[in-house]
């Protein structure tokens, strides 16, 4: 039998790269193995993937020398970042150059690239249709991918960029679920007005991720943009209250509004809805259900996605029953 191709997995034990790392041990006859990339070998989840098949390795993107020895006699890489561990944007290009280096250094033949746009293509520091943040960017955790990819681009490393989408588990863990409002209904608060915000299952992102390893070289140099669905905060109140059996409203604010939130991120996130709002039909436009559905055939619907994980979702009590 053939040997089989190491994928170096960033991020094996979260969403993105633990979705790819299941797809490929899920499917032992596909010819790739995974080297599950962890700064803690000991974990429990880095030991859930070792009993799975995996490979376990210790490295950390901000240390070049392990992500080197990492990436060694591995086929491919797939790289991947992780804003909001330190929300600074210049950390997060530095740990994007240490990788395409390292993937140059091990002469990788694949690499996929978790990305997304830099929005100061669209909206120029000068357009203060929104406030420019930390100095330089609009959207701090998009602009730092975007303009990153020229890292692998200039290298001559052979990269797929994978721009994701919305991950609809930030309902369950970023804190974005259905919340009470004065009135003490549940609602979805969202600064999108009427317009579609393209989400995904963060597992889907993984499993996309192995589609393209699986097409091979035909996907280098290309840029693949996916989504599960395109849906309205309207449209996902509806399927929220369909899927819990009570009413949940969508509560439409302006970005000004959600930048004022006080969160941390909070205005890179209120630009970052305003960008997907008034760019709508380019966002949605090139991430194409039916192209992302072709690299990764268990893509799931928002319905499908809320009947497996409505009971994860934390929800207030509501004043009656508490
Ligand atoms: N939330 C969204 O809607 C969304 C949408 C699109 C893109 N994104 C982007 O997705 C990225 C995060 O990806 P994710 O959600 O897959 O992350 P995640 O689930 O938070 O996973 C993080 C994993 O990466 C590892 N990790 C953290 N810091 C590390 C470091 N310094 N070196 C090596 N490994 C490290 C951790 O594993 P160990 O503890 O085992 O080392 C952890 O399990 C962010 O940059 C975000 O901007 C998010």
């Amino acid at each position: 039998m053939a040997e089989k191709k190491i994928i170096a997995v960033v991020g094996a034990t979260g969403a993105q790269g633990g979705g790819l790392a299941r797809a490929i041990l899920n499917d032992p006859n596909g010819g790739f193995a995974v080297r599950a990339l962890t700064r803690d070998v000991n974990s429990d989840k880095a030991k859930e993937l070792a009993k799975l098949g995996a490979e376990i390795v210790a490295a950390d993107v901000d240390d070049a020398s392990s992500l080197n020895k990492a990436f060694q006699g591995a086929y491919g890489a797939f790289c991947v970042t992780f804003y909001w561990a330190h929300l600074s944007p210049e950390q997060e290009i530095a740990e994007i150059k240490a990788m395409a280096e390292s993937a140059k250094k091990a002469g990788l033949q694949h690499v996929v690239w978790s990305t997304l746009e830099d929005t100061r293509k669209f909206v120029p520091l000068s357009d203060d249709r929104m406030p420019t943040l930390m100095d330089k960017y609009k959207v701090p955790h998009f602009d730092a991918k975007g303009e990153s990819g020229q890292f692998f681009t200039d290298l001559g490393v052979p990269t797929t960029f994978l721009l994701t989408s919305f991950y609809w588990d930030n309902f369950i863990y970023f804190g974005m679920g259905p919340k009470r409002g004065p009135d003490g209904k549940l609602a979805i608060t969202l600064p999108m007005g009427a317009k579609k915000l393209p989400g995904i299952a963060a597992e889907d992102i993984g499993k996309a991720a192995y589609g393209i390893f699986k097409q091979g070289p035909t996907m280098i140099g290309k840029t693949v943009c996916i989504a599960g669905e395109h849906l309205t905060g309207a449209q996902m109140a509806a399927a929220f209250t369909k899927a819990l059996g009570r009413e949940v409203r969508y509560n439409s604010v302006s970005p000004e509004a959600y930048r004022g939130f006080g969160f941390p991120g909070a205005e890179d996130l209120g630009n970052m809805f305003q960008f997907k709002r008034d760019f709508e039909s380019y966002y949605c436009g090139v991430r194409n259900i039916a192209e992302t559905r072709a690299l990764n055939p268990e893509l799931k619907t928002f319905e499908a996605w809320l009947a497996q994980n409505k009971s994860r979702i934390p929800l207030e009590e509501d004043a009656a029953s508490a």
